[in-house]
């Protein structure tokens, strides 16, 4: 793995780093974007070689990598420490940083400063926040400090106790209406995309068609211009409640705790480690400081 340092200034891409107008074009040509999250260096350098367009650091860290019962707790000093983790092995695709509970809320100061730190310190490529309404402000303030920015409607975690709880949105025609307005808002406050979480498919699809920049669906229909799971969702690695829209393409737990019980067994039994597993040293050597051990006694 390199460790050739990142140039953390959005307005000079890594060599081979995905351009971000392209995203828009891939949404022109009718083609698929692929998101995925990752937390750490090792991950990041799967999804680069899967082909993943972006690469979200996201705030489910809180939950599937630091144990919290939801995305509020993470800081945002956690949060450039695992974007830090991704962005020092994700070579061409976007790394997108995500924006904490408590770090963009007050001011759209807060909100710029939270984003360039992520952008300097974690290296993230663009940041990522949640919400519409005083947000669209925010968004417009990321986006003119020259810092990429995807929006993210629909079920938005950070709120979800606002929200009554993790349920689908826009499911009646008013709430339907208003997140294809908030939709319109967040692109002209200059979102580059749009996360829509847990929002009937329908509505989905006509939201796609409305905006012009490319929506990233989870729990939101095949009509997304591209879609994201959670890395841990994804790989069956996560022992907490999964929302329905999540497709497992691998049970990684069952495997990892099956390998760990062997180990614990061999371990235990002697049948680890085996020869091939140790050093050797010289006879010769090994005569002498037996010698040397027998001349102290
Ligand atoms: O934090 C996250 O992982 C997210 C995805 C669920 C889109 O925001």
């Amino acid at each position: 793995m390199s460790t050739r340092p990142r140039s953390p200034a959005p307005s000079t891409p890594a060599p081979g780093k995905l351009p971000l107008p392209e995203l828009i074009e891939m949404k022109r040509r009718g083609d698929k974007i692929a998101m995925v999250t990752a937390y750490d260096a090792p991950a990041a350098l799967l999804a680069d070689e899967a082909g993943v367009e972006l690469i979200l650091v996201g705030d489910t860290a809180a939950m599937v990598m630091l144990g919290h019962e939801s995305t509020v707790p993470v800081t945002l000093d956690e949060m450039i420490f695992l974007t830090r983790a991704v962005t020092r092995s994700a070579r061409r695709p976007l790394v997108v940083g995500d924006l904490p509970f408590g770090s963009y809320e007050i001011s759209d100061e807060q909100a710029v400063a939270s984003a360039i730190r992520l952008v300097k310190e974690g290296g993230a490529d663009v940041v990522k926040l949640e919400g519409a309404g005083r947000m669209v402000s925010r968004v417009r303030a990321i986006a003119e400090s020259n810092i990429g920015v995807m929006a993210h409607v629909g079920l938005t975690p950070q709120s979800a106790t606002k929200l009554g709880g993790f349920r689908a949105q826009g499911r009646t025609a008013e709430a339907a209406l208003k997140l294809r307005d908030d939709a319109l808002a967040l692109q002209d406050a200059g979102a580059f995309a749009l996360v829509l979480e847990a929002v009937p498919a329908a509505v989905a699809a006509r939201i796609t068609e409305a905006l012009a920049i490319p929506t990233i669906g989870i729990g939101a229909g095949a009509d997304c211009d591209g879609q994201v799971l959670v890395w841990h969702d994804l790989l069956g690695m996560y022992s907490g409640r999964t929302p329905r829209f999540v497709k497992r393409y691998a049970q990684l737990s069952d495997e990892i705790g099956a390998a760990l019980a062997e180990y614990v067994a061999d371990v235990r039994s002697g049948a680890f480690p085996e020869e091939q597993h140790t050093y050797a040293i010289p006879d010769d050597e090994l005569a002498r400081f037996e010698d040397a051990l027998s001349a102290r006694q």
